[in-house]
């Protein structure tokens, strides 16, 4: 069955996401977006110039676009990936980058769901948790049909970081990040981490699994601060797995940030939790059991994303 998917925003963490999309065949059509004239064609000529090399037979497209008639090509996607908006800088948080992302991220998922009534949005713009409540709201679509990518990304950092303290194959490493996508607010699940189904804390102790944590949290700024601006591999490839598990109905338990009503005691929120995702989106939110601390530190993430949510109030972007 042909697969379409739309991904605005062509820097380097679109990009990335869109080469993922076509290096594990994930999708028959990918469309670049952006509206620097020509960046999104170069990306994707560029692209296809490799995929005699690489074996890539996904279809290729980059369109410069500036209002909605610009996402013509882009009509019937069955996912859209939006990374539109500024990277932040070594010294930034997420958070500071609302002002300037949250009319960039609402106004081009208004262009975008013009020519694509049935898409199912991934949004990896930052901070990411409040773009996603923004598509959300601006939209008024389905809450099965918005979801953060920050969960599958912490989560695979998480990964890296326990297999860089246990010297186990990063295959063998389970890991869930939850919470919200900050420095401060996501939740690495220490007491979930395993090693081929074995408890992480048998292989590592308490302070090691403290440090593999803080590493996981400030795994985003640790690069901003190596890079001067914010990282693309990681955050593009957990875009595309995201729009695996969508497009190809895989049912992968994912944590993502999603819009609660009620269920971890929050509601009116998009923050991440674990959930199976499938060619309806979200399919479930999948409902685990956390320690008293984890409890009360997802409480604290909340709390913390809620105030940067009021923020598109007082900006006027909702
Ligand atoms: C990151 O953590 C882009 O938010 C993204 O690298």
């Amino acid at each position: 069955m042909a697969t379409k998917v739309t991904v605005v925003g062509a820097g380097a963490v679109g990009a990335t996401c869109a080469n993922v999309l076509a290096a594990r065949g994930i999708a028959s059509e990918v469309v670049l977006v952006d509206i620097k004239e020509g960046l999104s064609e170069g990306k994707m000529l560029d692209m296809f110039q490799a995929a005699a090399t690489c074996g890539y037979k996904t279809k290729l497209t980059g369109v410069t676009a500036t209002d909605a008639e610009g996402y013509k090509a882009t009509a019937n996607s069955d996912v859209i990936v939006i990374t539109s908006g500024i990277p932040r800088k070594p010294g930034m948080t997420r958070e500071e980058l609302i002002g300037i992302n949250a009319n960039i991220v609402k106004s081009v998922v208004a262009n975008a769901s013009k020519w694509s009534p049935k898409a199912i949005y991934v949004i990896i713009s930052n901070p990411m948790d409040t773009m996603t409540y923004l598509t959300l709201k601006s939209t008024g679509l389905k809450k099965n049909r918005v979801i953060g990518m920050g969960g599958a990304l912490d989560s695979s950092r998480f990964r890296c970081y326990l297999s860089k303290a246990t010297g186990v194959g990063i295959q063998d490493i389970d890991g869930m990040v939850i919470g919200g996508h900050g420095d401060t607010t996501m939740l690495p699940l220490l007491s979930k981490a395993s090693i081929k189904g074995v408890p992480a804390t048998q292989f590592l102790s308490k302070k090691k699994l403290e440090e593999v944590a803080a590493a996981t949290m400030v795994g985003g700024a640790t690069l901003t601060k190596l890079l001067g601006t914010s990282a693309w591999y990681a955050p593009g490839a957990a875009g595309a797995s995201v729009v695996d598990a969508i497009i190809n109905d895989t049912k992968a338990v994912v944590p993502c940030s999603v819009y609660l009503e009620g269920e971890y005691g929050q509601e009116d929120i998009c923050i991440g939790v674990p959930v199976v995702l499938g060619k309806k989106g979200v399919e479930k939110i999948v409902k685990i059991d956390l320690t008293k601390e984890e409890q009360e530190k997802f409480a604290a993430s909340a709390d913390a994303t809620r105030k940067v949510n009021n923020a598109l109030y007082e900006i006027g972007a909702l």
